[in-house]
């Protein structure tokens, strides 16, 4: 991968990243690897050259083809390890981090030995870097709202039984062209009994409006939502979200690369998002795949809003307002925040 420029004032903003897939943050060298080790062939050599998309759905093909790469307990824990070293060092300082389980469990692979191989890596990980870490258990929309239950309820289980605290909520991904979202209520419902705390992706997908949004947040009950773009075209929406503090998880690189939404970032609403009062913080979705940094974005964004490291330090320290931590420990990270962002 190529830099745009070395590690500057953008990579050392404090950051929180509260919309990042684990599973678009593996290495190419990893994924490699993987592939390797579980007698997988790729269709190309260099895994890079897989990640060239037209529409979401073009990405969520190749996103599914890495899922597929994850067998064991020692995967998950070598990609979240590996995934929070790398962002550590663009100023990632804590992070809710989506994985999304459904075609492993379909596959018969067990959600405790999932969520434990994943918390094993971020234990090494934190303990290494000091980043923090907490994990979103992702429905995968492509596999239905029985399995999204199934999900749910696992996770619910777990927790009764005194594990997978490391998972906090659960967020509804993957496919969302002609997507149902009112299906997913039983889900979300579920997971508001167990005490999760509840994300969604809508708002994303070219030709999918404003409705998801509202959908999101009043069907399903969702705290936030991840992209939500869409917004912009319902002003109502706009003042009401912003009125709230229904925070929006933007991944402005993302919509332009990935979901092929806006051709720019310049052309990206992220700054009119903004000003118009919304609650936006920035992340990079699934890095890996799309030749990307939390220090490149940043970097990215500013460029193309004539905005400065300053700017951008105001925009990382909101971004804690967005998390989903208990007040003393916000309270603690935007000390810490602010004592990092006054030294630069
Ligand atoms: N899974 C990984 N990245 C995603 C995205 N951008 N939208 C929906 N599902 C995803
Ligand atoms: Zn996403």
């Amino acid at each position: 991968m190529t830099q745009d420029v070395a590690r500057d004032a953008f990579d050392l903003i404090p950051k929180v990243e509260l919309h990042c897939h684990v599973e678009g943050t593996v290495r190419s060298a990893t994924v490699a690897e993987l592939a390797r080790k579980s007698g997988r062939t790729l269709p190309v050599d260099d895994p890079e050259l897989l990640y060239r998309y037209d529409s979401l759905d073009s990405f969520l093909a190749i996103f599914w083809l890495i899922q597929e790469l994850l067998a064991t307990r020692d995967d998950w824990s070598r990609i979240a390890y590996e995934s929070l070293i790398d962002a550590a060092d663009h100023g990632l300082r804590y992070r809710e981090m989506f994985f999304t389980p459904a075609r492993h469990m379909a596959d018969g692979q067990d959600l405790g030995e999932i969520v434990d191989g994943l918390t094993e890596g971020i234990v090494s990980a934190e303990a290494e870097s000091g980043v923090r870490c907490m994990l979103i258990a992702g429905i995968d929309r492509a596999y239905g709202p029985e399995a999204g239950l199934e999900l749910v309820d696992r996770l619910a289980a777990l927790h009764r039984s005194g594990r997978a605290e490391r998972v906090i909520g659960v967020g509804a991904d993957s496919t969302e062209l002609g997507v149902d979202l009112r299906a997913y209520r039983p889900a979300f419902h579920e997971a508001a009994k167990a005490g999760l705390r509840r994300t969604c992706h809508a708002g994303e997908a070219v030709g999918c409006g404003p409705d998801n949004i509202r959908i999101a947040v009043d069907a399903l009950g969702a705290e936030r939502i991840d992209h939500g773009v869409a917004v912009i075209e319902d002003p109502g929406l706009v003042d009401r979200l912003a009125r709230e503090r229904i925070p929006l998880t933007v991944c402005p690189t993302s919509n332009v690369v990935i979901a092929n939404r806006f051709r720019s970032l310049e052309e990206h609403p992220l700054a009119w998002m903004r000003d118009a009062g919304l609650l936006v913080t920035i992340n990079t979705d699934d890095p890996a795949m799309a030749d990307l940094d939390l220090g490149r974005e940043y970097r990215r964004v500013a460029a193309a809003y004539s905005w400065d490291v300053t700017d951008l330090g105001r925009l990382a320290l909101e971004g804690i307002e967005s998390t989903w931590l208990d007040t003393s420990d916000r309270a603690a990270l935007t000390r810490e925040f602010e004592g990092i962002l006054a030294g630069l």
